[in-house]
């Protein structure tokens, strides 16, 4: 019985070993691409906040400011760019070329309409999801 234990915590140790290098983080997307305007906490009081001709949005009252809930793909398209484009007053980086790496998952956008998204992109708006208070 204990050896079975053992063989089986061997097997789950291998199995582990084999997954996928780089996972997705939507945490470590963040850091990397948002949190020098949005800051660490996603406040908006980012390194770089100070000098934008526009101060970068609270992310953490998304839902708050959305009568108590998530807009889920209209953060996604924020993100990515496609609600602003040609908006000369956004001061954000479109950002989807950059999200683009990585392969598609579907997403259900409403209304039973399923889109292929970059799974970037939805790790990084599952990340703003858990920030919000
Ligand atoms: C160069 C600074 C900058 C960077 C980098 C940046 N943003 Fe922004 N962001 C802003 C500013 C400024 C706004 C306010 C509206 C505007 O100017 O478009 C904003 C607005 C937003 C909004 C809309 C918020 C609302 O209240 O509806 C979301 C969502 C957002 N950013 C997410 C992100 C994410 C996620 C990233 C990283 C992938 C990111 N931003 C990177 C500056 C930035």
């Amino acid at each position: 019985m204990i050896r079975i234990f053992a063989t089986s915590l061997a097997a789950a140790a291998v199995l582990v070993a084999c997954a996928p290098e780089r996972q997705v983080s939507g945490r470590a997307l963040y850091s990397d691409y948002c949190a020098s305007c949005h800051g660490v906490g996603g406040t908006g009081d980012g390194p770089a906040a100070a000098g934008l001709g526009k101060a970068p949005a609270d992310l953490t009252t998304i839902a708050a400011r959305n009568g108590g809930s998530f807009p889920m793909v209209k953060v996604m398209s924020t993100i990515d760019g496609y609600t602003r484009r040609g908006d000369r007053a956004s001061v954000m980086p479109e950002l989807g070329i950059a999200l683009q790496e990585g392969p598609l998952v579907m997403v259900d956008t409403g209304d039973g309409v399923v889109t292929p998204t970059p799974v970037n992109l939805v790790a990084l708006a599952e990340y703003l999801k858990g920030l919000q208070r």
